[in-house]
């Protein structure tokens, strides 16, 4: 695949809840995303594939002062597997630590084993968790744990338990 991966504007915003509606079942809709897109602290990133024109993954991230946290990150179904996510998250790290960021924060659901696996390949370490912060399908708490790694981001840790 000959992968793209540039800014994203608020003229993306449509695309982005797009997107987002096929990675979450929390949805975030249209306007949302646009007050994601429009703040001034926010940076978006989308990548795709080039040659088909298409842009399959996003990544958003708001840095205050000498902390990063990532907002939200996802890719199509279709598109997974490739690379995509694994290179907006470097790609949206090394944005923050120019723009100050020492570290670098999110939140996962302890659940999801794909953002484990990715977010463990890039050095992000376990810092907390938040009881039941997130509802399973069946009505059920699910944990979320924040995850914290150093800037610049160096692969190769894994998490710690
Ligand atoms: C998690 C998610 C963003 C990964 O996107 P992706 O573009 O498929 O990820 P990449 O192809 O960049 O994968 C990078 C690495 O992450 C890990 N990884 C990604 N998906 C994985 C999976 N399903 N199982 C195990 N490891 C996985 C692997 O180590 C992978 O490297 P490899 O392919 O060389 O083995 C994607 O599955 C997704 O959008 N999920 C739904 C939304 C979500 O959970 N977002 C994160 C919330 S914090």
């Amino acid at each position: 695949m000959s992968a793209i991966l540039r800014a994203a504007t608020e003229r993306d915003a449509a695309l982005l809840a797009q997107l987002h509606r096929e990675c979450f079942e929390e949805k975030w809709d249209e306007a949302s995303l646009h007050s994601v897109l429009t703040h001034p602290a926010t940076s978006a990133f989308i990548a795709g594939d080039a040659a088909a024109n298409d842009l399959q993954a996003f990544i958003a991230i708001q840095t205050f002062a000498d902390e990063a946290e990532i907002l939200t990150l996802g890719t199509a179904p279709t598109a997974r597997r490739k690379g995509l996510a694994k290179s907006l998250l470097f790609h949206a790290a090394a944005h923050a630590a120019e723009y100050g960021a020492r570290t670098i924060f999110l939140e996962v659901a302890e659940t999801n084993a794909a953002a484990a696996a990715l977010y463990a390949g890039a050095g992000f370490a376990i810092v907390g968790r938040r009881k039941s912060y997130y509802r399973g399908e069946a009505g059920q708490g699910i944990d979320a744990l924040r995850l914290s790694a150093a800037l610049p981001l160096a692969a190769g840790r894994g998490i710690v338990r």
